[in-house]
């Protein structure tokens, strides 16, 4: 894919706006790592501020520094005179990514995709699978992964779900800061991104967000809220996408008032690559550095762009020391400072990560259906066949930046999709873990047969024959482009639909992006979302399947029972483009310039996002956000919930069931007489051995339960009568109670 060297940028208009005073904390707040970024600061020439403050790309950047340029995201010179590292940037949150293998042979471990490990609902999990990655970047010389990517997912189209932790921004928020986290405690800086409200992928260069502030704060800002909170991240991404009418890489409103004035951010906002639109106007709202600065319509923002508007007086010089001090006191906070990078690349601990991303598949793949017990596999069965999604090859990975060239991955060229113009190809990735031979190694007594799937009548001959039939399909996702529709590409839905008719015992393993839309899903006993499981998936799957590992993913997102409960039917503004290709739908075509002004997307569902919606419009999903099943059955006894202050619940939480699993019980709550929807407030999960129980306490985040009030400016609890559900999934209202909250206030 060549997406990078075709991207195409528009509207650059240099604004000049007043000279803004930076936010610097005072004497008595400042950090030690600030106060000693700043005395480093008072150092530097101006030379040295302003190579900090913009990074190279480095397939584009041959020539312009004297240091090596490792193929990848970014790079950034340090200043040895003072100590300052040098800077070389990776992606993505599911490992060291290797996009159309720059890096020829440079392999890394795969994690299963954010949407995987956000079904685990396991902060633990989602540390761990940070730290793996972030052990893997700095052994490959990398001191910045630009991980955590946390946009709460509006859309199931989106091109980026799987890249993402959900609709749920208490979740999405939980487990993208643990997993910035893990990847810091490399001593190497995370960032989370893209800051904020770029849920599509269609025009997104373009396109202009809307949404009322209170709405954001309380949806995707609580998200990234969260998400630094915990995780700390030595920096933010800002997207490409406007909000509210200005770019996000220069919206004042996002950058200083949200994320340095309220939240106190105190590290370096770096702009989404090619995302900066002008030197004073980014610099002034808040713009720290910019990167991929080749990628610009003008490359020199924020060099010769910024030394002309410092010059001007149109950027103060105090502004260029709060930029430069933050980027280091990022580095220094992280440890990325003080800890170089090594000299040459390490070896990894290879089967050690692969357990890692193992343990992390297993944990989020969902049992969505199984009637009859048709899982796990009976010892019973005798002949088995393993139907189409390339099962003997591997498993399906999302495309774009987070991709990563796996050991034994297979990547190859295929159809974009069957609408798109003949020769529109795209580079598509399986991880070498085939489910088809994992599933051989397990199912000792059984003859198990292959079939690709392209001939339905076919498959279902193969089907009749056999005593089970595992059908897998595969919906391929990638950033820059959105998913047309929800619908199983390649005749995937008729595959099944077939094979179901031949055969009563017949489950459906799905590898997607995100939802889809499953028409056949009465017809099918059982049903498994895998979603990209990453670099053992295959292994995974075929545990769930039989039984060595009891399913215990919950959905992070809501899957729609048709393609109008949504919001959005389909991406905003995709007829605007006649030939949707890859890069097209990044960025305008040539000539759709006039096409801008008017491309818009007006969030209406507000902060009431994914399951939230779906209970506001009073929709049956097909599967609820929170739902998942296992092979055992848990209860939840002796509640005791408690008001005033503070909301807690606590619950004998019971695996009732003859095999150890996990549970991952839910709280949920709504103000009575608010026509608010239930929102989650808690969520833990819990493992059981059979026969066992644990007392939980779930301690309700208050942001969730607060409306936000622009007017405070803050946070606030109405004191009154709320009910409280302790839910297995968005839906479920089997367990309600009462209760009484004080009011209270806090600050945004
Ligand atoms: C993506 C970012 C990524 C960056 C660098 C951009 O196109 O939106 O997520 O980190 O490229 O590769």
């Amino acid at each position: 894919m060549t997406r990078r060297f075709a991207i195409l940028l528009l509207g650059a208009t240099v604004l000049t706006a007043p000279v803004v005073a930076p936010i610097v904390a005072d004497a008595q707040q400042r950090s030690p790592a600030r106060a000693r970024a700043e005395a480093i600061v008072a150092r530097m020439t101006q030379a040295e501020k302003i190579g900090l403050v913009h990074g190279l790309f480095p397939p584009m950047a041959t020539g312009k520094t004297a240091n090596e340029l490792i193929p990848s995201a970014g790079h950034i010179d340090g200043v040895p005179r003072l100590g300052i590292p040098l800077v070389r940037e990776t992606d993505a949150s599911l490992g060291v990514a290797n996009q159309i293998e720059q890096r020829k042979g440079d392999t890394a471990t795969a994690l299963p995709s954010g949407l995987a490990t956000a079904a685990s609902f396991s902060p633990a999990l989602a540390y761990n699978g940070g730290r793996m990655i972030g052990a893997e970047a700095r052994a490959k010389r990398f001191n910045v992964m630009l991980a955590g990517g946390v946009n709460l997912t509006r859309d199931p189209w989106g091109g980026r779900n799987f890249e993402y932790f959900g609709e749920d921004p208490l979740l999405a928020g939980r487990i993208a800061g643990e997993h910035i986290a893990g990847v810091q405690s490399n001593k190497i800086v995370s960032t989370v991104k893209h800051f904020a409200l770029n849920p599509q992928e269609t025009g997104r260069a373009v396109i202009d967000a809307r949404i009322g502030e209170a709405d954001l704060r309380m949806s995707d800002l609580l998200a990234f809220q969260l998400a630094i909170e915990r995780g700390r991240p030595g920096s933010v991404m800002c997207a490409y996408n406007k909000v509210g009418g200005d770019w996000a890489c220069e919206n004042r409103f996002l950058l200083t008032d949200v994320l340095k004035r309220d939240w106190g951010f105190p590290g370096w906002v770096m702009s989404d690559w090619g995302a900066t639109h002008s030197s004073a106007k980014a610099a002034n709202a808040g713009l720290d550095q910019d990167s991929g600065q080749e990628l610009n319509q003008r490359p020199d923002f924020f060099d010769a762009g910024l030394r002309q508007a410092l010059a001007a007086g149109e950027v103060s010089a105090a502004r260029l020391d709060d930029m430069v001090a933050r980027y280091l006191t990022g580095l220094i906070e992280t440890g990325a400072f003080d800890t170089p990078v090594p000299s040459r690349a390490q070896p990894l601990p290879v089967a050690a990560h692969a357990a890692v991303a193992q343990a992390a598949a297993e944990a989020g793949i969902v049992l969505l259906k199984n009637e009859r017990d048709v899982l796990p596999v009976a010892a019973t069965a005798k002949r088995i066949v393993v139907i189409g999604g390339r099962a003997d090859i591997g498993v399906l990975s999302g495309g774009g930046s987070s991709q990563v060239r796996s050991i034994g991955g297979v990547p190859f060229e295929m159809p974009l999709s069957p609408e798109h113009p003949a020769g529109s190809f795209v580079r598509v990735t399986y991880h070498g873990s085939s489910p088809l031979a994992a599933i051989r190694k397990l199912a000792t007594g059984a003859r198990v047969t292959f079939v690709d799937g392209r001939d339905p009548a076919a498959a279902a001959a193969a089907a009749r024959d056999a005593d089970l039939a595992l059908v897998f399909a595969t919906q391929w996702t990638t950033e820059a482009a959105d998913a047309p529709d929800l619908k199983l590409p390649y005749g995937q839905d008729a595959l099944i639909e077939a094979v179901a008719a031949a055969q009563p015992n017949t489950a459906v393993v799905l590898e997607t992006g995100g939802p889809v839309l499953m028409p056949w899903a009465d017809r099918v006993p059982a049903i498994v979302e895998a979603w990209y499981p990453g670099q053992r998936g295959g292994e995974a799957i075929a545990n769930v399947l039989f039984g060595r590992v009891n399913p215990s993913g919950r959905l992070p997102i809501t899957f729609p029972a048709s393609a109008d409960q949504p919001p959005r039917p389909s991406p905003v503004g995709l007829e605007k483009l006649s030939a949707p290709t890859l890069s097209a739908s990044s960025n305008p075509p040539v000539g759709a310039k006039e096409l801008v002004p008017s491309w818009k997307v007006d969030y209406r569902e507000g902060a009431d996002v994914g399951y939230r919606w779906y209970e506001k419009q009073r929709q049956r999903p097909l599967f609820a956000f929170g739902h998942g099943l296992a092979y055992t059955q848990f209860a939840y006894r002796n509640p005791v919930v408690t008001g005033g202050k503070a909301l807690t619940v606590t619950v004998d939480v019971s695996n009732t069931g003859r095999r150890a699993g996990a549970d991952v019980p839910q709280v949920y709550v709504r103000r009575d007489g608010s026509d608010a929807p239930m929102r989650l407030a808690a969520f833990a999960r819990v493992e059981l051995k059979p026969g066992e129980t644990k007392r939980v306490t779930l301690t309700a985040e208050p942001r969730v339960i607060a409306d936000y009030d622009t007017k405070l400016p803050g946070w606030r609890v109405a004191g009154g009568r709320y009910t409280v559900a302790i839910a297995r999934d968005a839906t479920d209202r089997t367990l309600t109670y009462p209760v009484t909250l004080q009011p209270a206030t806090m600050r945004p």
